[in-house]
């Protein structure tokens, strides 16, 4: 891995928890207790390696799907990290926001999510996204019915108004989206915006993930060659 051409933002598909346990004896909901300590990892090794943007898939729109006792341990998790990370985070000037229809949470989650946000808000050193009741089709739903209610009787649309609305609208482009636990889909996350985002699949469970499996997702990404539609040599000849 190159300490150049670092990707800006990088986004995760943090999977595999309740396999890890599994696998283990354990009770799916260890494996999202071990997760959560992998993420506190990875955020930091983001961070020293200078990704300036980093967003991570903690809850989809469609968890809720999930047994009641898994949603609830989730929520009392995410509760509790979150309380105990945020001054941590903060001391490092990284500016948290919530991706999402955080207004589905319980009282107690969307308080600690406010506190957190207004805490970290004028911090400038790094951006930590969690995505969580995000889904993407959700959220270019959301930015349609944004644009309507803010121009009432509007008759056309284009993509960057849409771009302007989605709730990404003021991070960075997205570089490289991972996606830990084997499976090769993209389960609804960032839909729009990981249009020319380089993919990167990899079979280790999120529990198992640490500071060296990002660095090799960070040199798979530069090896890539993004073209955006031209031609390799078009994009040799500009990187000269
Ligand atoms: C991802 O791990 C964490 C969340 C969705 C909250 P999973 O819980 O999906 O783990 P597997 O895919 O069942 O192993
Ligand atoms: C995606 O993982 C959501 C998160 C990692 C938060 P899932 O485990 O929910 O995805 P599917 O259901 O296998 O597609
Ligand atoms: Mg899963």
């Amino acid at each position: 891995m190159s300490e150049k051409n670092i990707p800006k933002h990088v986004a995760i598909i943090m999977d595999g928890n309740g396999r890890w346990a599994q696998a283990r004896g354990k009770k799916r909901t260890s494996g999202h207790k071990v997760g959560v300590e992998r993420a506190r990892e990875v955020i930091e090794a983001a961070g020293n390696l200078g990704v300036e943007s980093l967003t991570l898939f903690a809850f989809s729109s469609e968890n809720w799907n999930r047994p009641k006792e898994e949603v609830s341990y989730l929520m009392e998790l995410f509760i509790v990290a979150l309380n105990r990370e945020v001054k941590t985070l903060n001391k490092h000037g990284v500016k948290l926001k919530f991706l999402g229809d955080t207004g589905a949470f319980n009282s107690k989650l969307q308080e600690s999510i406010k506190k957190a946000e207004a805490l970290t808000e004028n911090n400038r050193n790094v951006r930590l996204n969690i995505a969580a009741n995000y889904g993407g089709q959700w959220d270019i739903t959301q930015a349609v019915n944004n644009i309507l209610r803010e121009s009432p009787g509007i008759q056309q649309i284009d993509e960057l108004m849409l771009e302007k609305n989605l709730v990404t609208h003021d991070l960075p482009p997205l570089d490289l989206l991972i996606r830990t636990g084997g499976e090769t889909r993209i389960s609804n996350f960032l839909i729009w915006q990981a249009a020319y985002a380089e993919l990167y699949f990899c079979d280790t469970l999120w529990p198992d993930f640490d500071s060296n499996q990002l660095k090799k997702a960070i040199d798979a990404y530069q090896g890539r060659q993004r073209r955006f539609g031209k031609t390799g040599e078009q994009v040799s000849q500009e990187e000269k």
